[in-house]
């Protein structure tokens, strides 16, 4: 049946190519669904020694102990560090010695920043040293730091209905933690809305889904115009101490030192790698994760899982002597954690041949187990994908979700690239970790890494060797 079938793919293809017009768009409208369907469980062999060989067989918690080694030797990987460019040139030679294709480095210059020694310590009502973490892109405080009286706020808005109160203090947010994306505001415009009402640094509380005391660092962005005041994160067990102080009347004083420094942007890379296809080697499937973290744990779960899942997708697929119709392209990112420095780069310089892309992929919440996949695109492209992912049976990962997505791949997708990442709905797990000196080998699990290798390498595959790319809208 698989045979004919591409005998009849294609008859179609000498008639669209013969027509002059693009082959992808075409093509889809002169084929049936049932045909498409056909051919996806033409998969099912693959898919099936994909899994065996990831899950079951000789290379099961090979992603585990490749990244193990990797972070134990380097450590954690932020944007302008030493650490980051060693983990660069070791994956450079990893992926050559893995036998991949036009392995190299594609140059970019990203943001450079260095926390320094910091400290904080509560002087009123008592004394108390507490556990901070400053937030990318800080500055520092003024030589011998900031002795203030505190302002607890729990939320913008009462920040703004007591903004009279708010000159010279420090602003601690108390904020609860909602949802990652929604809470993250707190940390990523808190010292900005601190600065418009007169304060002298802000402290806010980690955005974290659970705590043992641990603060949790990130990026945070100043705006033109708006003094920059030092500021970090405390952890969620002072930050909810200090607003029941606050609330009894205590007066709260702290003294916070942070010699946080920037410095000019420093070189650094995407680091690239491809198994090349075969029928039309232009075409790209984009598999992907961030090679860079914070500066704390090992960057383990973020994102050093995600980007070692990618690299075993390609790996598997060599390993098992497939190559693919069109080109299976591996990225790690370099400064995501800046805002996608590196993949903004990659994506200007790329997307000339946007057309050429079917499907780009990030996987950046954690390697915990997953339980599909979440895809955004054209209904049409939906359709198949769902198609794709019945192939994943043997592993019950067979959901298709909504909302594709990573800041990495968001470029592409916004352009209308279908783009898919893992799901992980354990992010209660990965946000009790994430930014913290907790993300570390710890909290990988060696089965759940090869169940999200084997789901990653079978999409990967699967898309990059249909006969015709994922449609668009
Ligand atoms: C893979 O890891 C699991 C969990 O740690 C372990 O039980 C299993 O023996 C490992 N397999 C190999 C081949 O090392
Ligand atoms: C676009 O694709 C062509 C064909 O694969 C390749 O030669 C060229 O380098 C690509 N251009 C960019 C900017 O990626
Ligand atoms: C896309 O790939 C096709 C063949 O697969 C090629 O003919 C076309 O020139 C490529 N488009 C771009 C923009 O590189
Ligand atoms: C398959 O996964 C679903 C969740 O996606 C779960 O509810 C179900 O129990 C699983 N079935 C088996 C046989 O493990
Ligand atoms: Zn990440």
């Amino acid at each position: 049946m698989k045979v004919l079938f591409f005998m009849l793919v294609s008859a179609v293809h000498l008639l669209s190519q013969g027509s002059g017009k693009p082959i992808y768009k075409s093509d889809f409208s002169q084929r049936t669904f049932q045909e498409i369907k056909r051919e996806i469980a033409s998969y099912e062999d693959v898919a099936k020694a994909i899994i065996d060989l990831a899950v079951y067989g000789k290379y099961q918690n090979r992603s585990y102990e490749r990244l193990g080694l990797l972070v134990d030797t380097v450590g954690p990987r932020l944007s302008g560090s030493k650490n980051l460019e060693k983990a660069i040139q070791i994956m450079y030679q990893n992926l050559q010695h893995d036998g991949l294709e036009n392995v190299h480095l594609e140059p970019v210059k990203i943001p450079h920043w260095e926390r320094g020694e910091e400290s904080a310590v509560m002087l009123l009502p008592r004394i108390h040293k507490m556990s901070i973490l400053g937030l990318g892109s800080s500055v520092a405080t003024p030589p011998g730091g900031i002795t203030a009286e505190v302002l607890v706020v729990t939320s913008f808005d009462e920040l703004q209905r007591r903004a009279s109160e708010a000159r010279g203090k420090i602003i601690v947010y108390n904020q609860p933690y909602i949802s990652y994306g929604m809470t993250v505001q707190y940390r990523v415009h808190g010292a900005v809305e601190a600065a418009k009402v007169g304060a002298v640094a802000s402290l806010i509380r980690s955005v974290a889904s659970f705590s043992i005391y641990s603060p949790h660092t990130g990026f945070q962005a100043y705006q033109d115009g708006v003094p920059k005041i030092p500021t970090a994160c405390i952890t969620v067990e002072d930050a909810e101490m200090m607003s029941r102080m606050a609330s009894r009347g205590n007066k709260i004083v702290v003294h916070l030192e942070m010699g946080a420094k920037t410095y000019p942007d420093a070189d650094s890379y995407n680091t690239v790698a491809e198994i090349t296809g075969s029928k039309y080697p232009e075409q790209v499937v984009l598999v992907s994760g961030h090679l860079d973290s914070w500066d704390v744990g090992q960057g383990a779960m973020d994102d050093g899982g995600g980007a070692f899942i990618s690299w075993e997708a390609l790996s598997l697929v060599k390993d098992l002597g497939l190559r693919p119709k069109r080109t299976l392209r591996l990225v790690l990112w370099t400064a995501e954690e800046q805002g996608g420095i590196g993949a903004s780069q990659y994506y200007e310089q790329h997307k000339a041949n946007i057309s050429n892309y079917s499907l780009v992929m990030e996987s950046d919440s954690g390697i915990i187990l997953p339980t599909g996949l979440q895809f955004t695109g054209s209904d049409k492209a939906r359709a198949i994908m769902k198609e794709v992912m019945s192939l994943l049976q043997p592993l019950n990962v067979t959901n298709l979700f909504s909302d594709g997505e990573g800041t990495d791949i968001d470029f592409w997708i916004q352009a209308g690239v279908p783009g898919a990442s893992l799901r992980d709905d354990d992010l209660y797990k990965y946000f009790s970790f994430h930014h913290t000196n907790g993300d570390t080998m710890t909290v990988m699990d060696p089965k759940q890494m090869n169940v999200a290798a084997a789901v990653w390498a079978v999409v990967a595959y699967v898309v990059a060797d249909m006969e015709e790319m994922l449609p668009r809208s």
